[in-house]
């Protein structure tokens, strides 16, 4: 197995991606191909959260002058330069879900303009929250997949309309890794005056994402899967000239013009991107999530995705040796960065697995999830791939 090296041009800087394993303990005790569910520790973790307690406790409550009050914004910058979001236009929370109750608090549903457009490979969570918000009035369309792997961007289009007020979609399917025709969606949703929210989990870190580029209105998701940041971080970008129209209804002192003034009465919306938060900030998560984004940053997503193309192709070229089924898309420029493989007994297959130090995951419909990161060899796809055959094999010896 050959290290990779950066393409020349590349501008990412010229440092190989195999050397950042040191970085990562995890790595040197398990095989780990599950960045697509929890991306692997960084060791700096462990002298970040030091530092927060070290802060905590030398300089109590004057943390949050020195250090604390701000580190949202910080950390939102970070993560915006990862999808070339403005300065200040990234807010944190603690999930997607909750972007999805910051966003759904700027619109009112009691009017025409109530419809929510999403497809049934949407990520559960951001279904159950759009669902439940039909008691405040809004109308779910859900569009439905034929394959289980992808929705056709058809079909989404079909369904936006003059009476569209929210898309939120995935921009990488969880299931699947299918890439949404995101282009397209929100080309037509902006032409009928609805708004695209862009949920990113399963792209920013590995797939490229351009949210100026995109012309995207809402871009959301989580640090702890591809990029690397634990979890409690979650991201929502605001398009700057739509963010000073909108006024969250799900709103806190974090989000006033002048917290400290603590005045009494109805808000004043600051103009930063901390209109979008609410109250007190998970200080601990915000703290444990940098040395991933920092890593991430130093990387660059293009030679991120470079390798994870042909990895992924690898892993399902492997998978067609073997004649199992590949529950991803064929079209390279169609997938991101996981491969799901539902061979025979995938469920009991992956608990094997696990109790070998290969970490993966399984989820219905799906199969056996394989996510390779930058930081993984091809000896590592190898050796989950023979294990998986040795598995099948044992398993029909004992079934004889
Ligand atoms: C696409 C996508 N959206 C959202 C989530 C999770 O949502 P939340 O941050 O609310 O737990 C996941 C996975 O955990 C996901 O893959």
């Amino acid at each position: 197995m050959s290290a990779e090296s950066p393409k020349n041009g590349s501008k990412a800087p010229e440092k190989d991606l195999l050397s950042y394993r040191s970085e990562f303990p995890i790595l040197d005790r398990t095989t780990y191909l599950i960045s697509n569910s929890l991306g692997a520790m960084p060791r700096g973790v462990y002298d970040a959260l030091k530092g927060y307690a070290d802060t905590w406790a030398t300089r109590g409550v004057r943390s949050w002058q020195e250090r604390w009050w701000m580190l949202a914004a910080e950390v939102g910058d970070e993560i915006g330069l990862l999808m070339n979001a403005p300065k200040d236009s990234v807010s944190t929370h603690q999930n997607v879900t909750t972007c999805q109750q910051v966003v759904a608090s700027c619109f009112d549903f009691s009017g025409k303009r109530n419809k929510i457009v999403y497809d049934d490979l949407n990520f559960p969570s951001v279904m159950y929250f759009w669902e439940a918000q039909q008691r405040n009035g809004a109308r779910v369309h859900m569009v439905k997949t034929d394959d289980g792997i992808h929705v056709p961007t058809e079909r989404l289009l079909d369904a936006i309309d003059e009476t569209t007020l929210l898309v939120p979609i995935s921009h990488v399917i969880f299931r699947s890794s299918y890439i949404n025709g995101a282009n397209a969606i929100i080309e037509k949703a902006h032409k009928v005056g609805a708004l695209v929210v862009l949920d990113t989990f399963q792209s920013l870190g590995t797939v490229p994402v351009d949210v100026q580029a995109l012309n995207v209105d809402f871009t959301c998701g989580g640090v702890l899967k591809w990029l690397c940041g634990g979890p409690g971080v979650a991201y929502l970008y605001v398009r700057p000239d739509l963010a000073k129209k909108l006024e969250p209804k799900f709103t806190g002192w974090f989000a006033h013009a002048d917290s400290m003034a603590f005045a009494v009465g109805p808000t004043t919306y600051a103009d930063t991107a901390y209109r979008f938060m609410n109250g007190t900030t998970h200080i601990p998560a915000l703290e444990a999530c940098r040395p991933g984004l920092k890593i991430l940053n130093e990387v660059g997503i293009e030679r991120i995705r470079e390798k994870s193309k042909r990895q992924v192709a690898y892993l399902i070229s492997l998978a067609d040796k073997h004649g199992w089924r590949v529950n991803t898309p064929r079209d390279p420029e169609k997938r991101g960065g996981t491969v799901s493989i539902d061979m025979p007994d995938s469920y009991e297959v992956s608990q094997e697995l696990l109790k070998r130090e290969i970490l993966i995951d399984w989820r219905p419909k799906a199969g056996v999830r394989f996510a390779p990161h930058f930081y993984n060899t091809d000896q590592e796809i190898e050796t989950a791939i023979n294990a998986v055959e040795e598995i099948l094999s044992e398993r029909s010896v004992l079934a004889k």
